[in-house]
């Protein structure tokens, strides 16, 4: 049988995280696999592309942002945090600065007959835009804000959620030595679910998140019951983009990112300061920032990294493109990039959130239960 040459390229792009490089590593494992190629009768190449999009709106194709991949280069990367790949919030399509044609010159000049992007909304929607102008574009979901739409996993989010419970379990020890109020403010520009996942976790006694807008008098209120109820000290949790009722996000700098993003920022200073003056009780505030996005993948991201890797290949031997890989109701499944790009996945306020305590919800199983229960299979 003849045997086909595939180049695969791979990037990642947008914020980084625990999760992007298992989900490469086993991207190449899988493609380069010995025993799957004689198969297939596809001889596949992996390239990988350096900082994300930056790699490839260079006036031609750039050594420098390049580097083969084979099973031996990556065999030790699922272990680590970041991406090996680098990446950057590089926009092709930015208005003010449209590149988009030496990304399409440079996919031509490499030969890539695929490229694989593992990134947010942001890559998602660059990819999309690419596979309408004609390239084979396949998607890996990673942010830790979990706020990609068809799938209920985004890469890096166990971690940080990690790195929240780790953190606040060392903030605990100080607070209720002092009897102080820590206010942790956590990343999550437009969705709380690390604030709210993370918050659960930890066992914080408040949770803000930027689904529901809050009142700071209710949150003094719950600190005095708190306190009147014996409390020593609390934790409360903030997501950057949580805001009082009637306020705007707090940003840290005034400009845009090439996406339009704004710089969130300054939620927790501002509430400590006005718990403080609205108590009479000691606050200090602390930004978790980019720690949540550093350090070694968890478990579950490393699993879920080469699952999402595998997956990915699947879909380039099934030469099914335009689509990103996806986990929802338990299972490995895909779905089209349109239907991800521009979408916002928003924390159920009803479902999940109780917003008389300001926390995760204290009902769990919905009145349908029962007849759930009895339309199961039956089968462990
Ligand atoms: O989009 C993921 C994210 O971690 C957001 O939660 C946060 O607002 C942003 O990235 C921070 O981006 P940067 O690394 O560019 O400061």
């Amino acid at each position: 049988m003849p045997v086909k040459k595939i180049r695969i390229g791979i990037l990642s792009s947008g914020g980084d995280c625990a999760g992007i490089n298992p989900a490469i590593k086993w991207v190449v494992k899988t493609a380069l696999d010995e025993r799957v190629r004689a198969e297939r009768g596809i001889h596949y190449e992996v390239v990988g592309i350096k900082d994300g999009w930056e790699g490839l709106v260079q006036p031609v194709p750039a050594p420098e942002y390049l580097i083969s991949l084979d099973p031996e280069v990556v065999r030790t990367w699922d272990r680590y945090g970041g991406t090996m790949l680098g990446t950057s919030r590089t926009n092709p399509y930015d208005p003010k600065n449209d590149r988009s044609r030496l990304v399409l010159n440079n996919i031509d000049k490499l030969g890539l007959d695929v490229l694989i992007a593992v990134g947010g909304d942001d890559t998602m929607g660059v990819a999309h835009k690419l596979g309408t102008e004609g390239i084979n574009v396949i998607g890996i979901p990673k942010t830790i804000d979990k706020d990609l739409c068809e799938t209920d996993y985004t890469l890096g989010f166990e971690t940080a959620v990690d790195v929240i419970t780790q953190e606040v379990d060392r903030l605990r020890t100080t607070a209720g030595s002092h009897k102080r109020i820590f206010v942790v403010e956590t990343m999550g520009r437009h969705a709380g679910w690390l604030a709210l996942e993370g918050g659960e976790s930890s066992g914080a006694y408040i949770i803000l998140i930027p689904e529901h807008d809050f009142s700071v008098d209710k949150v003094n209120e719950l600190v005095l019951e708190g306190r009147r109820a014996g409390t020593r000290y609390d934790i409360i949790l903030a997501a950057e983009g949580a805001k009082p009722a009637g306020s705007a996000e707090f940003t840290r700098e005034e400009r845009l990112d090439a996406f339009g993003h704004k710089m969130l920022g300054g939620i927790g200073e501002f509430l400590a300061r006005q718990i403080e003056d609205g108590t009479g009780l000691e606050t200090r505030s602390v930004v978790l920032s980019h720690l949540q996005r550093g350090g070694a993948p968890c478990a579950y991201d490393r699993r879920m990294g080469r699952y999402f890797g595998i997956a990915a290949v699947d879909l380039v031997n099934m030469r099914d493109f335009g689509k990103m890989v996806c986990y929802r109701d338990g299972r490995m499944t895909t779905c089209a990039l349109e239907k991800v790009v521009g979408r916002l996945k928003q924390v159920d306020v009803t479902r999940l959130y109780d917003v008389e305590r300001y926390n995760g919800r204290r009902t769990i199983l919905t009145p349908d239960y029962a007849h759930r229960e009895e339309s199961g299979t039956g089968k462990c």
